[in-house]
């Protein structure tokens, strides 16, 4: 049988976080930066309590959802775009702005999703140098030229934990070109609270060349459920509706993410679980000379480099005691570290014991 010709990517694909060890059965996931304490009970509530009437298609413009984030964040409903996890944001955005040629600026360890989507619309992908696993404003300015369409920034990175500050991102859109279209993913800004640190949607709502990025999968809980969001000028915003898949957002995701919305008080317990949890690992493993990032968001980077053991020999002893941490090897390339999502108590313990059997 003849299989039809199709296109070939030289695309390295996804991996997430792995989620499963051979022969075991209780695992313990701290690979996949997902939320410590669930989801909030009101989106729980919400979604035990009604009869849905899954026959029908969702809103395919997630109006409800729209207007509760326009309400919590003080912003313009109609710069709101919904989609099926930020994921999605990001892979419209890449068919909106670019075709074969165009260019696209990423940080060398920056969240791989923007990479892939670049490169399945046919836009050539580089890489900014980073200087001890930071962004570097300089090293992006330095890989601009007329083809540049997009520079993508998470802040907080993903893998690296490390951030820009307010100052830093703020002269970085006025050192670019006005034409560029700067993407800033907050998709862990909850969790920071730095001082010197504000959020993409908070700088940047009423910039016309800023598009921000964020996502109900970390800190709202609702992974599995596939909603996040992008803010971006309502010319912007206009144009991505006209290629949105039409009920990208199903029903019960826009549901349960406009109700963790009016949850304050869960927000306020996961910030605080996070910075406790963090503070303790933190200083944990650097009693054992394990160093990791300043705390920006739910993960820790950590460093082996001083170390008597390496971050592979680490992985495996914890993978043996069912504890699952993320390879930055597997598409980041970065040798020697790990990054460990902040868990749930029983699994910070957990991990931490481990942590004791793995060094005595
Ligand atoms: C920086 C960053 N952006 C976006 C995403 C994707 O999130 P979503 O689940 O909303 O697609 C992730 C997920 O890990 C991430 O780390």
């Amino acid at each position: 049988m003849i299989t039809p010709k199709f296109k070939k990517f030289n695309i390295e694909a996804y991996k997430p976080g792995k989620s499963k060890i051979k022969k075991l059965k209780k695992i313990i996931k701290l690979s996949a930066n997902e939320s410590a304490l669930g989801m909030s009970p009101k989106a729980t509530k919400i979604l035990s309590n009604k009869k849905f009437n899954l026959e029908r298609y969702p809103d395919g413009k997630s109006q409800n959802l729209r207007a509760e984030i326009s309400k919590k964040f003080d912003c313009n409903r109609d710069k709101i775009i919904c989609g099926a996890g930020s994921d999605e944001v990001i892979q419209m955005i890449c068919q909106l702005f670019l075709k074969p040629k165009d260019e696209v600026v990423v940080p060398q360890y920056s969240f791989l999703m923007y990479r892939i989507y670049a490169n399945i619309v046919g836009a050539k992908v580089v890489f900014a140098k980073e200087v001890n696993f930071k962004i570097s404003s300089n090293e992006i300015l330095k890989k601009i030229n007329k083809n540049t369409k997009i520079v993508f920034i998470a802040n907080p990175n993903n893998p690296t934990g490390t951030y820009l500050t307010k100052n830093e991102i703020l002269d970085l859109r006025k050192k670019l070109n006005k034409n560029i279209l700067l993407v800033v993913d907050d998709a862990y800004a909850e969790y920071m609270k730095n001082k010197d640190y504000k959020s993409g949607l908070d700088l940047f709502k009423n910039k016309d060349n800023v598009f921000v990025l964020r996502t109900f999968s970390k800190i709202f809980g609702l992974a599995s459920l596939r909603v996040g969001w992008g803010y971006g000028s309502k010319k912007i915003i206009t144009a991505l509706n006209v290629i949105k898949p039409p009920f990208n957002v199903g029903h019960l995701g826009q549901l349960a993410a406009t109700e963790s919305l009016k949850d304050k008080k869960f927000i306020e317990r996961s910030i605080k679980h996070n910075l406790y949890y963090a503070k303790k690992i933190k200083s944990y493993l650097e009693q054992h000379n394990i160093f990791s990032n300043a705390i920006s968001a739910n993960f820790l980077f950590l460093d082996f480099e001083k170390c008597k053991y390496t971050a592979k020999y680490f992985y495996e002893r914890l993978k043996k005691k069912g504890i699952i941490v993320r390879s930055t090897e597997d598409g980041y390339h970065i040798k020697n570290k790990l990054r460990l999502t902040i868990g749930s108590k029983s699994e910070n313990l957990a991990f931490m014991n481990a942590v004791k059997k793995i060094l005595s």
